[in-house]
């Protein structure tokens, strides 16, 4: 007989402790015919502005559009360079390219996983326009040095925090570092809508308006008729919005399960396997806990997991620079990223896992030893 499972990401277990707050807002929407902006948008930008510290946030569609709408804001594109780690999901890449920028990317630090400054001074050039700062799995880039480094060339630092809700940097959060930042509240993210969501959160006054407009047909601030730009739909549903509002009020103690979890498998960690680590200055918040796997085969380790029935996963097994309609923007090996994609594995990581689940996971790979 297989083991119980133990679940990769377990969003039924966070959605039943606020199911009475998210059918009330179901129930409220229907009541209200507020599905397209109104007052659960505003309500929720305002909530998501402060809980990252920021005067701005803009609700739209979903993460990879906050991105795209912060660099057309910008007016980065044609014959602009954007640097990019090579390590990260493909929508940030995939923002630079529908802009019409060229991503350049770079490696990654061996130990976070994570873009370095050091890093991104080596890739300037004249025609840099900014630079995507990835707060890969819940942790954050060194956003000091990276100011540091760019500021002297005016280089815009655009934060993707898509998976960083609340990660800080020296007490301050994802989300206010950088000109703008790019959040995804994609279901499975720490703080997920029941759909597609995401939202621009920034300071720049004049930026938020532009890509308030953007992300709505390009309309003119305070009319419904006039169009000063050309923009697109992307906009934040009432619905999600409303969702959202509940879920955010528990994403502090989901957080708080989740950096658990995270220490619970730090010390349980069998020697073979080498979690990647976070800076001292930096406080993560978990969206994926992965591990590399030097001396094990990665597949021997996944199957292994498999057979107990346990879940896991990738992040990323083919960096951006290797994915086959980014392949001409390769200008070379990105050793770290290379060698360390055929090597991570993300464990279980949700805010209810238990200590049993954890011990369980550590006694497979220990088995495997
Ligand atoms: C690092 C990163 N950037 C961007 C995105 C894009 O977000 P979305 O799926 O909401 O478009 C995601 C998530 O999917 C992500 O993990």
């Amino acid at each position: 007989m297989k083991a119980k499972p133990i679940q990769f990401l377990d969003l039924r277990q966070s959605h039943e402790t606020i199911r009475a707050g998210l059918t009330e807002q179901w129930d409220n929407t229907l009541d209200t015919n507020g599905f397209i902006g109104g007052a659960s948008v505003t309500v929720f930008e305002k909530a998501f502005a402060r809980y990252c510290g920021v005067a701005h946030a803009v609700g739209v569609a979903n993460g990879t559009d906050a991105l795209e709408l912060i660099l057309t804001g910008l007016g980065i594109g044609q014959g602009h360079e954007v640097i990019v780690p090579a390590n990260t999901f493909i929508a940030t890449a995939e923002a630079v390219v529908r802009v019409g920028a060229k991503p350049v990317f770079v490696d990654v630090d061996s130990a976070t996983a994570l873009l370095t400054a050091d890093l991104v001074e080596a890739a300037i050039t004249t025609r840099t326009a900014a630079v995507m700062a990835v707060h890969l799995y819940g942790q954050m880039v060194d956003m000091e040095r990276l100011l540091e480094v760019t500021r002297p060339h005016g280089i815009a630092v655009i934060e993707d925090a898509a998976q960083a809700h609340g990660a800080t940097w020296k007490g301050k959060r994802a989300g206010s570092w950088g000109i703008a930042a790019g959040f995804s509240f994609y279901p499975g993210k720490n703080l997920g809508a029941l759909g597609d969501g995401g939202a621009v959160t920034t300071d720049d006054h004049a930026l938020a308006t532009t890509i308030r407009s953007l992300a709505n047909h390009g309309r003119a601030e305070h009319s419904k008729y006039e169009h000063d730009i050309v923009g697109r739909n992307s906009r934040l549903d009432g619905l999600q919005a409303a969702l959202l509002t509940v879920k955010l009020d528990e994403l502090d103690n989901w957080t708080k399960g989740r950096r658990g979890a995270a220490a619970l498998y730090d010390r349980l960690l069998p020697d073979s396997f080498v979690p990647i680590t976070q800076a001292e200055e930096a406080v993560g918040v978990y969206h994926l806990y992965v591990i590399r796997s030097e001396k094990i085969p990665r597949q021997v380790v996944a199957d292994a997991l498999s057979d107990n029935n346990i879940g896991w996963g990738i992040h990323y097994p083919i960096p951006c620079h290797r994915q086959r309609p980014y392949q001409n923007h390769v200008i070379e090996h990105l050793p770290v990223t290379d060698t360390q994609s055929s090597q991570i594995l993300s464990l279980p990581m949700h805010p209810h896992l238990t200590s049993d689940e954890i011990e369980r996971v550590c006694d497979v790979l220990r088995g495997l030893e």
